[in-house]
């Protein structure tokens, strides 16, 4: 390993980084962005995932999860299909905010990893990591993964709390994991397995309402379906969610549609 890196992320990023976005795209095989997350219990958790994958720079989502008729209420531009090894080509998944955890969820989660495109992990997904053959399999993958714990995840892919050191203790997981390692927090902390990190300073504690992570992970899809590099789709997703957060508070108390909603005008002050 080299030198650690850290740095702090800018916007000057954000409008360096997005030329790259559909540079090499053709008309309709650019940028979908896959969608495997809800339930029949957690509906909303599908809706505010695609959501978030919507309002990135691809704008195009194949649902292929247990929450359909809710995800299509809600966004009538998406594909549905039933189970993601029926989705057809996509060019990066989204997985785990409320699939559950039962045998389904873990079935799915193995076509995922199993897709030879870059992978967001997030919630339920990161829980279904404790099976030793997921996690192997994750290990394994030769395109890029990126897992998006809170604290509580955190603690249970690692064994450990992150403590003080979040830099740190961000940049051994992604080493031990082979992934992108988002460290959720109001300083969120973006690591890869090669010791680079980032740290976000657009968080706002109005995000700390239920689903928004939700939202998160959606964004970090497109940005990975669009073709940018895994830490920098990481470091931009939470760049760009912390200033839709802001965005959504000037209308009063935010909600996590509201977040999905305010990403929309941020994004296009850099498309
Ligand atoms: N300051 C800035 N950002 C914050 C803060 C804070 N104080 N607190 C949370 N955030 C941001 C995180 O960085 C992350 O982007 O809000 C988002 C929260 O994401 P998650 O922790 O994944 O929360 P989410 O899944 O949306 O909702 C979780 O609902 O389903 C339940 O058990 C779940 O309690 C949890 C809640
Ligand atoms: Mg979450």
């Amino acid at each position: 390993r080299g030198t650690p890196s850290l740095r702090v992320t800018e916007w000057s990023d954000m409008v360096r980084w997005w030329p790259t976005l559909g540079a090499a795209s053709e008309k309709y095989t650019r940028g979908v962005v896959g969608v495997a997350t809800g339930s029949s219990t957690y509906p909303g958790a599908a809706v505010l995932s695609v959501g978030g994958a919507l309002a990135g720079p691809t704008g195009m989502v194949r649902y292929a999860g247990g929450a359909r008729a809710e995800v299509l209420h809600q966004h009538p531009s998406v594909i549905a299909t039933g189970k993601v090894a029926d989705a057809g080509r996509v060019q990066a998944w989204v997985c785990g905010s409320g699939l559950g955890t039962g045998e389904d969820a873990a079935a799915e989660l193995r076509a995922v990893l199993a897709a030879p495109v870059p992978v967001v992990l997030d919630a339920d997904a990161l829980t279904l990591l404790v099976d030793g053959s997921l996690a192997e399999s994750l290990r394994k993958r030769d395109a890029p993964t990126v897992v998006t714990p809170h604290d509580r995840e955190f603690a249970r892919l690692c064994g450990e709390a992150p403590g003080a050191d979040r830099v740190g203790a961000t940049l051994r997981l992604a080493a031990w994991m082979n992934a992108v390692v988002l460290l959720k927090g109001d300083r969120t902390v973006i690591g890869t397995p090669d010791g680079r990190a980032y740290v976000n300073p657009t968080g706002t504690p109005v995000l700390a309402t239920g689903g928004t992570g939700d939202v998160l992970a959606g964004l970090l899809g497109s940005l990975l379906a669009g073709g940018l590099p895994a830490e920098r789709a990481a470091a931009a997703a939470a760049y760009l969610h912390g200033l839709a957060g802001r965005e959504a508070a000037r209308g009063g108390p935010v909600t996590a549609p509201d977040v999905a909603a305010a990403l929309r005008p941020v994004v296009a002050r850099l498309s």
